[in-house]
């Protein structure tokens, strides 16, 4: 019979990786498309099920681009009234949309979208909460907690993808929230629950469902630190927004992070603080991510930064001290630390001064993670301060990007960083000479060419820094 040969065909299994999701004929160790030890498992193909059999005669597959051309308006959106929320989404929810939101186990995902759900309910969206983790009473509990009891979203706690799709079906919500994708499983394919072939075919279902039916459909997804539990890497290219929620344990703070959006601007930040009554927005997070700062202390250094659109300023901490080890210390909280060995390198290259026998530790108060290399000349400074001892004036604000060569690069957003700088009463800045400063800020901007005048300027030239 053929259809018995397709079946035995079909049922061939193959091998994926866990933490990237190459596909592989044969198993081995280590993954050749990611370099992972012990991630490659077996999987049962997904073309056994209904779901995959290809609708006979495809309808409306083609759609001319001029036809298209009366759609060119923007999508109409509904905001949650969460500016922080609506502005990493883009400026509210996209219908039809789909949204993966991914985070550490415990950081607050469903929290926040718990809180979310029903800040779209309360615009009048039919929202919908599928939790695969709790169960009905424990949602209610959470949601009494976050003083959201009255709240009309409707839950439910299902796992079976078939009977979610059923679900959704039948109650055509705008807004579905499925907690979490990897606790989601569907019968035609062979594997356990939260292995790859799993998260990948009910992320596949929920977005199809989403582009069908024009219900925004947000997807949770735990992603440890190192990147174990690794599904979601894997769904990160079936949806149209990934957003990290992330924040370090024992901090309050959490940052909603928008890693891609195809209907807004990546790179967008919202930034939230975690109380006893749930998320709660923090609409000024420069203010909150620099400590009192009255007395100048030495290795502490406030850097201009700009995450998406917005301003930020965050202190920057370093410390040096004598190594007892033969192998000094390199130790960076929230930062890059490839970027610090070349802090390092530049430093000890260009201007003279070794850090060698020396531990360095590097941290970014508050719990807040920075990416831009206009930090690095923030950290040339803390670092500097620390190894001499030195404060800098607690007035001062500093940014700007380090070459190789120990020249300093003007960074984007100059003005946007001064501004904010000078909002919250500092009065000067460190920046690269040919930063466009547009000369209305009333702040004094020294300008610098390259890390041996800063070190000069800033640190003095008459003394060494060589270690004694
Ligand atoms: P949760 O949303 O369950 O995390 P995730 O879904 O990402 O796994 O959040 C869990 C943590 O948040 C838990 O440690 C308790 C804390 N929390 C608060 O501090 N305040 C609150 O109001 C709530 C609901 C949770
Ligand atoms: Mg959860």
């Amino acid at each position: 019979m053929a259809g018995a040969s397709q079946d035995s065909m079909a049922k061939q299994s193959f091998f994926s990786c866990n933490a990237c999701g190459a596909v592989h004929g044969k198993w081995s160790g280590r993954c050749d498309a990611c370099g992972e030890w012990n991630t490659i498992a077996e999987e049962v193909p997904l073309s056994t099920g209904p779901s995959a059999k290809t609708p006979s005669g495809a309808r409306g597959t083609k759609v001319s681009l001029t036809d298209l051309a009366t759609a060119e308006t923007p999508p109409p959106r509904t905001g949650s009234g969460i500016a922080e929320l609506d502005r990493v989404l883009g400026g509210g929810l996209v219908p039809a949309s789909a949204i993966l939101v991914g985070g550490d186990p415990g950081i607050g995902k469903s929290t926040l979208l718990l809180q979310a759900g029903a800040r779209f309910a309360a615009q009048g969206l039919n929202t919908l909460y599928i939790s695969g983790e709790e169960a009905s009473a424990q949602i209610q509990m959470r949601a009494r907690r976050l003083g959201l009891e009255q709240a009309p979203v409707r839950l439910g706690a299902e796992t079976g993808l078939r009977d979610i799709l059923t679900t959704l079906a039948a109650e055509k919500p705008d807004v579905a929230i499925i907690d979490s994708i990897q606790t989601m499983w569907t019968d035609h394919v062979g594997s356990a629950p939260g292995s790859v072939a799993q998260v990948r075919a009910a992320a596949h279902d929920l977005t199809s469902f989403a582009k069908r039916n024009g219900t925004a459909v947000i997807l949770v997804g735990h992603v440890t630190k190192d990147g174990q539990i690794a599904g979601p890497r894997v769904v990160e290219h079936m949806v149209d927004t990934v957003l990290y929620f992330e924040g370090e344990r024992g901090h309050p703070f959490r940052i909603l992070r928008a890693v891609k959006n195809r209907f807004g601007p990546a790179d967008e930040i919202g930034v939230f603080e975690m109380t006893e009554g749930g998320l709660r927005q923090v609409e000024n997070p420069s203010a909150l991510f620099l400590p009192e700062r009255d007395t100048p202390a030495p290795g502490s250094v406030v850097f201009a930064g700009v995450e998406g659109t917005r301003p930020m300023l965050v202190e920057l901490q370093a410390l040096v001290a004598p190594t007892p080890h033969a192998q000094p210390r390199r130790t960076v909280v929230g930062w890059d630390s490839g970027r610090l060995a070349m802090i390092l390198a530049v430093l000890d290259a260009r201007c003279g001064i070794s850090f060698a026998g020396l531990d360095v530790y590097l941290n970014v108060a508050g719990g807040m993670k920075i990416s831009e290399p206009a930090a690095d000349l923030a950290v040339a400074a803390a670092l500097l301060s620390a190894r001499k001892d030195t404060a800098l004036q607690s007035d001062t604000v500093v940014f700007g990007e380090v070459s190789l060569s120990g020249g300093l690069r003007p960074v984007g957003q100059t003005e946007n960083r001064l501004k904010e700088a000078q909002k919250l009463g500092f009065s000067a800045a460190i920046a690269p000479e040919r930063s466009k400063t547009g000369g209305k800020t009333g702040l004094k901007v020294k300008k610098i060419t390259d890390l041996k005048t800063f070190v000069e300027k800033i640190f003095g030239a008459g003394q060494s820094l060589k270690q004694e």
